[in-house]
């Protein structure tokens, strides 16, 4: 599968609206919506509030990455706000297990995200909750980053063991994507790629996105 979830913390936040609607007429597939909290990542983007609105516009999947210590706590509040798909950080919770049924419960798909530092091993045990699996290819808490290359094995590792326990478990790569990256991320397995600033800082934004899902 090739999806595109363009990430909106690249976007213009004084003309989302405008930039929704770009994506709504896009062939992107997710809109990928960070969450952070400065305590988990070193930088504080936006909440609950910020996601209603952004709902309002939206007519593709909300993706909501959470970036926040302990998300547990929130589930409900941003099922309330409009997620559809919502990810949380192994890194951030104690039981990561209770976290997994909570967002389905709750009518969400759910996914675990790892840091580059984090080892795919670790996902055995949890592998067979998750809709989908996020690999960071970079340190979370900014747009813009480098692409860390080690993540090409981290995919291949993932892919073998999505394989084994829960073939139906889609990959989702997020940080530093971009035109020349994509095909090769796609190639070792991934599934969906997030990308902020190749979407949001090109002069065509709709064209860098069929370039990113193979369309152009
Ligand atoms: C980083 C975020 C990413 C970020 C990606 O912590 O999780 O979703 O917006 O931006 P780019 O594609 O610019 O690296
Ligand atoms: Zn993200």
């Amino acid at each position: 599968m090739k999806l595109v979830s363009p990430s909106l913390l690249s976007a213009d936040f004084g003309n989302l609206q405008r930039d929704i609607e770009m994506l709504n007429e896009s062939d992107c597939d997710w809109l990928h919506v960070d969450v952070m909290d400065g305590l988990f990542v070193p930088n504080i983007s936006f909440g609950q509030p910020v996601i209603k609105h952004i709902k309002r516009h939206a007519r593709k999947p909300l993706d909501v990455h959470l970036m926040i210590m302990d998300p547990g706590r929130y589930v409900a509040d941003f099922k309330e706000a409009g997620a559809d798909l919502l990810t949380v950080h192994y890194e951030a919770c104690t039981h990561l297990d209770r976290v997994l049924h909570s967002i389905k419960d709750h009518d969400m798909k759910c996914g675990v995200v790892l840091n580059p530092h984090t080892s795919v091993t670790l996902l055995e045990d949890s592998v067979q909750m998750c809709d989908l699996v996020l690999l960071m290819s970079v340190n979370p808490g900014f747009g813009g980053q480098k692409f860390i290359d080690n993540t090409y094995n981290k995919v291949r590792q993932l892919k073998a063991l999505c394989n084994r326990k829960n073939p139906e478990c889609l990959i989702e790569v997020d940080g530093g994507v971009n035109i020349t990256n994509a095909p090769l991320l796609y190639e070792a397995g991934a599934d969906v790629l997030v990308a902020g600033n190749a979407v949001f800082k090109s002069e065509d934004p709709k064209a860098i996105i069929r370039n990113l899902k193979g369309l152009a």
